[in-house]
């Protein structure tokens, strides 16, 4: 057990806490995943304290020597975090004791706990939402070379799960790709939002010290510093928004995992998952399941439960800082390690997924998905929709009777039924002819997905801290 002097807080203390106490209190264990921003804002920090002569030079320089032999230290092995340390901040601040003696004590002028944690945090987030925008990029462009694969696929496109309309496999597909690009558009928002340093801020109140914040956010890289010392060191909007922007990535990774799930079943076999992406039974020899886009669907779950977590965590909180909010850590890192296996493994399911062209245009067949166009042609020539709507109502029942398909039935046929239906001769009523006929910019004719494809290529190019409308 550690002595009271291990802690930062020992001299008020006669006994140390009780282990239990330290079990609960304990943060190590997880905002460990901290140590490089915890040194790379400890050293911002001692070198503002040195240039406005809070700190000697000589004082300033063993901080930030120290402070770099720990970071080369920990990055290389050579160092460990003491175990014992109540947290991440405490085990750096042992690390450098140890290594330069008391002036490590001189480093936490003008700070506190709670605008370091918060500063630490923001860091990394900045960080892990860089990596996270560019996986998913990568997923996107996955997505936009399928399209542009299945450029002349037609298949069923869909609403209640009935046959509706044809579609291009590949419109099908950049749909997804203009969910995650307001994905990445909800990053870009969220790190403008979140490019705010609290460090400078004290414990709440601001500190009695001559700094300056905006010499230290310039070192970090932030874009401001923090208005009002309360708000900074209670503030974790910024948890609470990346988790809720999180949680609309999973809600779009799980619908495309659901599509993947039902294409894959062979009662539909719109297409065949790679081995690579699927796992088999330990009974059934035949099975191959396709594991990968379940559990991009299974996992929404518990990163939506990590969003409400910290929305529960925080909502009774009077200000400032409370130790209630150290539960922010664990929900945001496994909401971003969800993510982190999640979009890779969906982009290689949708990489090496092989679509059963064939298939998809069977089951187009007779499936009166062309019925809306006979409509519509009917009305172009002066017919109201409605009319129109109602007569080919009727033309469809009656062909289902005779078991026939819209496609199957002359001009004349169609006449029978719907006099006006005689000057439809030469109406291309098969998939093809009903998806080039949609030729609006968001439809799905070939030359309107093309467009999109260009599009959505070209949006690829934006990243975070970019300004878009
Ligand atoms: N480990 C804490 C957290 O994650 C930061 C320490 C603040 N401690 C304190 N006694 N005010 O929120």
């Amino acid at each position: 057990m550690p002595e009271p002097t291990d802690k930062l807080w020992g001299g008020r203390f006669s006994r140390p806490p009780a282990r239990i106490t330290e079990q609960i209190n304990n943060s190590l264990a997880y905002d460990r995943r901290l140590w490089r921003e915890d040194i790379d804002g400890s050293v911002a920090h001692a070198e503002m304290l040195t240039e406005v002569g809070i700190l000697t030079s000589t004082e300033g320089r063993a901080i930030v020597d120290g402070l770099v032999s720990i970071r080369n230290g920990l990055a290389d092995g050579s160092l460990v975090l003491d175990e014992a340390a109540e947290d991440i901040h405490t085990a750096i601040e042992l690390l450098l004791r140890a290594k330069i003696g008391p002036a490590a004590g001189r480093l936490h002028i003008a700070r506190s706990r709670n605008d370091q944690v918060t500063t630490d945090l923001r860091l990394y987030l900045k960080r892990e939402a860089t990596v996270l925008d560019e996986r998913l990029r990568l997923f996107e462009e996955a997505l936009i070379d399928a399209a542009e694969r299945e450029i002349t696929t037609a298949m069923p496109g869909l609403t209640h799960l009935q046959h509706a309309q044809p579609v291009l496999l590949s419109h099908h597909l950049l749909a997804y790709v203009w969910m995650f690009e307001r994905d990445r558009g909800r990053l870009r928002d969220w790190f403008d939002r979140a490019d705010e340093l609290p460090l400078g801020s004290g414990a709440l109140a601001g500190t009695t010290f001559p700094i300056d914040p905006e010499l230290v956010a310039a070192k970090l890289g932030f874009a401001r510093v923090a208005a009002n010392s309360m708000d900074a060191v209670s503030d974790r909007d910024y948890v609470i928004e990346l988790a809720s922007a999180a949680s609309l990535m999973m809600v779009h990774c799980s619908r495309l995992g659901e599509e993947l799930v039902l294409w894959s079943s062979p009662d539909v076999g719109y297409v065949e998952m790679d081995d690579a992406v699927t796992t088999g039974s330990s009974i059934m020899p035949q099975k191959k399941n396709p594991d990968v886009a379940e559990l991009a669907r299974g996992k929404a779950g518990r990163v939506f439960g990590h969003l409400m977590a910290l929305l529960t965590t925080m909502k009774g909180l009077p200000l400032t800082y409370n130790k209630d909010m150290q539960e922010d850590k664990e929900a945001i890192f496994d909401v971003l390690d969800t993510l982190d296996v999640v979009i890779p493994a969906l982009e290689l399911a949708v990489r090496t997924a092989v679509f059963d062209r064939k298939r998809m245009a069977e089951s187009l067949k007779g499936d009166f998905s062309n019925a809306t166009d006979l409509a519509d042609a009917l009305t172009a020539q002066g017919m109201s929709f409605r009319d129109a709507h109602e007569r080919v109502g009727r033309l469809v029942r009656n062909t289902i009777e005779r078991d026939l398909a819209l496609e199957d039935l002359s001009p004349e046929e169609i006449a029978t039924l719907i006099p006006e239906g005689d000057a439809l001769a030469g109406l291309d009523l098969s998939p093809e002819g009903c998806i080039a006929r949609r030729i609006t910019a968001s439809g799905t004719s070939r030359v309107s997905v093309q467009r999109q494809i260009d599009q959505a290529r070209a949006r690829l190019s934006i990243g975070l801290g970019s300004t878009v409308l």
